[in-house]
């Protein structure tokens, strides 16, 4: 398959991790003979550095022209702290999202057996947690009419929804559940707002055509609690742009660390790419960030074109440097790998992906020379 993808890596440690995945992707192309075309653009902080704006038009143009896009991570450097909320390097994602009209965010969280300790759970609350949070992207308060009256003593975030919107994004919810423990849960807070209502309506009367699928509705806060009770309980979790952000979040948490969630954001036309950890700035330049959720997020990719064993390969190469032990501090204190060992090992074994007898030499790995660099 041919694939043209836009690259952005960001900030932070979005190159470091960028780097890793596209040995990982490049080790893909080799071994199932795809053909990948990469083209980078800017995003984010360095953007604004380089050209004052968090999304430049060549970036748009790149992405909207690429198959697929991946990015690393954007940055909150100190230069944009709180104070400024002003010109943000996140708004080149916002502008990115409504520009290519990507309306659903999707968020696995499968727990990984061998790194259960790493959850902030009980084993017996997470053993087995594999759930999916379905965000819309594209409305709530996120693009909703916002204001501020003349004084600057009173503001407004309309969070606006048309039932178009609530459908397209339910019928994705729908059809992911029926593959999988056939049930989604609506998030939403229908006792107090009147978009909550229309979600209601809306998945309610969709959910009867998917008589497979069981459908359950659950308030927002409610769900934030289930989370951390019983986060097994779910599988399909669909939810507006606000509370999908938040409990995505929440969700992330439980498996450990955010350095192994990953993201995809889709729209008719295009499809975006990415771990959930952002830009982790006191990390940048120390071969310290995870790679992992960025790696999945190519798996993501793959199975987005319908390669679900490159998928698979990426996913299995993952479990083997966990179980290895192959795993950056995050996971592991003190561990002497880092972010290209990690990478290194990964791609290896995708390279090697024919070969049973294959058996990577961690000695090598642990000096940072792996077996095909
Ligand atoms: C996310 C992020 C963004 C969001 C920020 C950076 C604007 O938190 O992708 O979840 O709120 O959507
Ligand atoms: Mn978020």
């Amino acid at each position: 398959m041919n694939l043209k993808i836009a690259l952005l890596p960001g900030d932070g440690v979005g190159p470091e991790v960028i780097d890793q995945t596209l040995k990982c992707l490049r080790a893909i192309e080799e071994v199932f003979g795809h053909h990948f075309l990469f083209k980078e653009a800017a995003v984010g902080a360095m953007a604004i550095d380089k050209t004052g704006k968090p999304l430049p038009g060549e970036t748009l143009r790149i992405c909207s022209e690429a198959d697929a896009i991946l990015v690393g991570a954007l940055d909150n450097p100190k230069q944009y702290g709180y104070q400024n909320m002003g010109l943000r390097p996140e708004l080149g994602m916002l502008q990115l999202r409504k520009s290519l009209g990507l309306f659903a965010n999707i968020r696995p969280v499968k727990v990984f057996n061998s790194l259960i300790h790493n959850s902030p759970l009980k084993k017996e609350v997470i053993e087995d947690t594999d759930l999916i949070v379905y965000r819309e992207l594209q409305g709530g308060v996120y693009t909703g009419k916002k204001a501020l009256n003349e004084k600057g003593t009173v503001a407004s975030d309309l969070c606006e929804y048309s039932e178009k919107e609530i459908s397209r994004i339910t019928h994705l919810a729908f059809k992911a559940a029926k593959n999988r423990k056939k049930k989604v849960t609506l998030v939403d807070k229908a006792n107090v707002m009147e978009s909550s209502k229309l979600w209601r309506k809306v998945v309610g009367k969709i959910g009867e055509s998917y008589t497979e699928v069981a459908l359950d509705f659950m308030f927002a806060d409610h769900a934030a609690m289930q989370l951390v009770r019983n986060p097994k309980q779910f599988d399909i979790i669909l939810t507006e742009n606000m509370f999908g952000d938040i409990l995505a979040d929440e969700a992330s948490t439980l498996v450990g660390s955010m350095g192994l969630v990953a993201s995809a954001s889709i729209g008719a036309k295009n499809a975006l790419f990415e771990p959930l950890h952002g830009g982790i700035p006191q990390e940048k330049g120390n071969n310290t960030a995870n790679p992992i959720a960025s790696i999945l997020s190519a798996a993501m990719l793959l199975e987005h074109f319908k390669l679900f064993e490159e998928a698979m390969a990426v996913r299995e190469a993952v479990n083997k440097s966990l179980a290895k032990d192959i795993v950056t501090p995050d996971l592991k204190a003190n561990s002497k790998y880092g972010t290209s060992h990690v990478g290194d090992f990964i791609a290896d074994t995708l390279s090697n992906y024919d070969d049973d007898d294959f058996n990577m030499n961690d000695e090598n790995i642990g000096l940072g020379k792996s077996t095909i660099i």
